[in-house]
């Protein structure tokens, strides 16, 4: 197993943990391993190849054998998949929504495990998930939960989606936000759940720089 260190940030959707970890990869020098966006990968691959968001067997095998790149370059960050950029297409709500659906089936969860170990490299890597921090690197030297109210989750996402210029409901995005929870929260294999050793925040009333702060102190009292 990889000696080098790891920092796992799980919570729910919306939680902005995307951005915490960015940051805090960023401020290390680490590497950072966006777990969401292999899920969001496998059900867009489905989608390209026909493939049911049912079929576990065949969800598995696309699971296993994704072509994938993420490349980083001063011009920001792209997501390659099969030689096209999908940067933005994996970030759409249907995407999230049959990522969420994936992410329930056991054998999918399992094709993804070696590949997201293989991220930990030194000098040290954030990871940012569901099961970061229970099931795939469970001897973590930090473990987060960051999680904030649904009603506040679904505010920022509507904010952000209306600063872009695109239409938004936020009553569709609350109920969105509410059935991922519930199907990530109850779900037999991985549910989305603290682990023992972690360490909770709320962030429902607290800005990102208060939470980075948070999360650094954590870090640096841990000699990192
Ligand atoms: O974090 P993001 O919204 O990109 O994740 C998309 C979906 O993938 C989540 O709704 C969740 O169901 C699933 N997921 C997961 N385990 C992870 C990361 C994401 O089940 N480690």
């Amino acid at each position: 197993m990889s000696k080098a260190p790891v920092i796992a940030i799980d919570g729910p959707s919306g939680s902005g943990k995307g951005t915490i970890c960015k940051l805090l990869a960023q401020a290390m020098g680490y590497h950072l391993l966006d777990s969401g966006a292999l899920y969001r990968l496998v059900a867009l691959a489905a989608e390209h190849h026909g493939v049911s968001m049912e079929n576990e067997r065949a969800l598995s095998d696309i699971a296993a054998h994704l072509d994938v790149q993420f490349l980083t370059s001063v011009d920001g960050d792209k997501v390659v998949l099969e030689g096209e950029d999908v940067s933005l297409a994996i970030r759409t709500e249907a995407v999230g929504m049959n990522a969420s659906r994936v992410a329930s089936l056991t054998l999918v969860r399992k094709s993804l495990e070696e590949r997201q170990r293989a991220f930990a490299e030194l000098p040290g890597l954030v990871a940012d998930g569901r099961d970061m921090g229970t099931v795939i690197f469970p001897q973590a030297s930090i473990k987060v939960f960051l999680t904030a109210s649904a009603e506040e989750r679904a505010d920022r996402r509507y904010k952000q989606l209306k600063s872009k210029g695109l239409d938004a409901s936020l009553a569709d995005i609350l109920v969105d936000i509410q059935q991922r929870d519930e199907r990530d929260q109850n779900r037999s294999v991985a549910p989305l759940k603290p682990a023992a050793d972690a360490v909770l925040i709320d962030c429902t009333h607290m800005s990102i720089a208060e939470v980075e702060q948070e999360v650094m102190t954590l870090i640096r009292n841990r000699g990192l």
